[in-house]
């Protein structure tokens, strides 16, 4: 077990601030909306700069708004980086990416408290637009800070709402001078809940995570012939929204077929005109799918743009697609992975070996550093929702089993 002299967090305060950011951006429902590079996004930015801030961290933003709260080490060598982001779905709960960031600043401030300083210095950090829906691709700036996109591309993005990520990020005064990636760490350490149901399932509170499944996001646009739904028959429609349901059952049942880690999901659809009595002339939809492995990647895209070739043949409907997002799956280091094991068997805690189902920065970190991360469990599985839990006696495992790897890889 560990000696009583080691540090430990200070969980009630971790809490206080999770609570405190999740009341940022939060609706009567209890569901919390952050969504990139809007105000209440600018808000919760403030509250996390003010808190690196109080702790005596730099605070540095690069050129697409990355936050970086620097910590000092005693010598001036490449930092060790933890972090994660603080951008949410619209319906999102208080723990997906946050628990990273303020867990982070919670070892910032244990260290002090302490009277620790570390070799390495520390850093961290806050990745812009992580989930990707207001701009796509998701990890947009973690993907720009591990040299994946340049920065004017990203600036250019265009929003679900007819902004531009560039124009969002200087109206809210983010759009810093650093360039991307210009923090270049010696190692990147990522605390999240698990937003699936294995741990909770399985009564096991802590996971470290060795690889991370390839992800394929793209919109699919039918066309049609909009006409009178009480006049027209059958046989001479041409009916985008009848597409778009062929389509998302498709889809599932292509997941279904392809079996293992597939998943498959029609996440957002929309027709026009979108009329009770107007057989609709346009559908667009989003298709998500997710895979451990290339290969069965690649193959459930193929099959996606066959059955779009042969849906448009058979109802006479135009068909567009549009990539929104395309990484492949990521194998973290194995040493970073090995630290994060010791670390919880020294602290008296198993830890189940695990692959993320979810798109994480650390999967761009890992393009740039010896990288990994540790899950706590999601109670039910249930993320990307209000419900989504996460008990606080994890929440204070997890940023424990975190303090004590990068303790461990910045050097006290
Ligand atoms: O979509 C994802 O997996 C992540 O939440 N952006
Ligand atoms: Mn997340
Ligand atoms: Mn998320």
């Amino acid at each position: 077990m560990r000696p009583a002299t080691e540090p430990s967090i200070n969980a009630r305060r971790l809490l206080d601030r999770l609570e405190s950011l999740g009341c940022v951006g939060r609706r009567e429902d209890g569901s919390i909306c952050r969504l990139a590079l809007t105000d209440e996004d600018r808000q919760g930015r403030d509250l996390v700069a003010a808190w690196m801030r109080e702790l005596g961290l730099e605070v540095r933003v690069d050129r697409v708004g990355n936050l970086f709260g620097l910590r000092k080490g005693l010598e001036d060598l490449p930092p060790v980086m933890t972090g994660s982001h603080i951008d949410t779905v619209a319906t999102a709960g208080k723990f997906d990416g946050c628990l990273g960031v303020l867990a982070g600043l919670e070892v910032a401030q244990t260290l002090d408290e302490a009277g620790i300083r570390t070799r390495r210095p520390l850093v961290v950090a806050a990745f812009t637009d992580e989930e990707g829906v207001r701009f796509q691709p998701d990890m947009l700036g973690s993907l720009v800070y591990a040299g994946g996109m340049d920065v004017r591309e990203a600036l250019e993005r265009p929003g679900i709402d007819g902004t531009t990520f560039g124009g969002e990020l200087a109206r809210i005064g983010y759009a810093g001078e650093m360039e991307p990636g210009a923090l270049a760490p010696s190692a990147f350490v990522e605390l999240h809940i698990e937003q699936g149901p294995i741990l909770d399932h399985v009564g096991e509170s802590l996971g470290v995570v060795a690889d991370l499944q390839g992800i394929s996001w793209q919109e699919v646009t039918l066309s049609g012939v909009s006409n009178h739904a009480g006049t027209t028959p059958m046989r001479l429609r041409h009916d985008a929204g009848y597409g778009a349901a062929r389509l998302a059952c498709f889809v599932r049942d292509l997941a279904l077929s392809i079996g293992d880690s597939q998943v498959g999901t029609v996440g957002s659809l929309r027709l026009e005109p979108n009329l009770i009595n107007v057989v609709p002339r346009e559908a667009v939809l989003t298709v998500d799918l997710r895979n451990t492995d290339e290969g069965r990647l690649c193959e459930a895209e193929e099959q996606l743009a066959a059955f779009l070739h042969e849906l448009g043949q058979q109802e006479g409907l135009g068909i567009s697609t549009r990539r929104l997002a395309r990484f492949e799956p990521v194998t973290f280091d194995a040493g970073i992975v090995a630290v994060i094991k010791r670390t919880a068997a020294r602290l008296g805690h198993p830890i189940r070996t695990m692959t993320s189902g979810a798109g994480q920065d650390a999967q761009m970190l890992a393009r740039v550093c010896p990288t990994a991360m540790i899950f706590v469990p999601s109670i039910g599985g249930i993320s990307h929702n209000p419900m989504e839990r996460t008990e606080s006696s994890h929440v204070e495992l997890g940023a424990n089993v975190l303090l004590h790897t990068l303790l461990e890889l910045a050097g006290n």
